[in-house]
């Protein structure tokens, strides 16, 4: 899978365990860092990059690390087409992908420890979308609330 993964200084070093985790599991990583958790950077930048690299199709899901991960999510999720799921457990980690069609994992590296939030990652990247009857309905309707940005 194709995987685009940004961090600010509050996700560092979360991002580079996450990372090694991934590649080491196969997957193709857009890393866009950040290395330097000394550097005063901004969320909305991360979350800027991976969300377009979702939406030109340049990666197949996206994941965001930020202190407390809200922030990530606050701005992925103004992107159109992006639907970012803010999860602290494993559940809500697979079922975003498989009811809500998630297409982006943020985490909060201040709030969870390294060991769940591989987990978290495993869930959320080893999920799939049910395309069940329901679960489309509903995201048409999230859909049509998009379309009135
Ligand atoms: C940075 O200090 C912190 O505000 C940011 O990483 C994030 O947690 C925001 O939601």
């Amino acid at each position: 899978m194709r995987i685009a993964i940004g961090a600010d200084h509050g996700g560092f070093p979360l991002n580079e365990r996450v990372i090694e985790e991934l590649r080491g599991a196969g997957h193709e990583l857009i890393d866009f860092g950040t290395h330097d958790g000394s550097l005063p950077d901004d969320y909305p930048d991360y979350a800027k990059q991976v969300g377009e690299a979702v939406q030109n199709g340049a990666a197949d899901i996206g994941l965001l690390i930020c202190g407390s991960g809200v922030g990530a999510a606050v701005a992925a999720n103004k992107l159109r087409g992006i639907r970012a799921a803010l999860c602290g457990d494993t559940y809500s980690a697979h079922q975003s992908r498989e009811h809500d069609d998630c297409n982006v994992l943020c985490l909060g590296a201040r709030v969870v420890g390294v060991e769940l939030a591989l987990e978290i990652v495993r869930a959320f990247v080893a999920a799939r979308f049910t395309g069940e009857e329901r679960h489309r309905r509903r995201l048409a309707k999230v859909k049509a609330m998009e379309e009135n940005f």
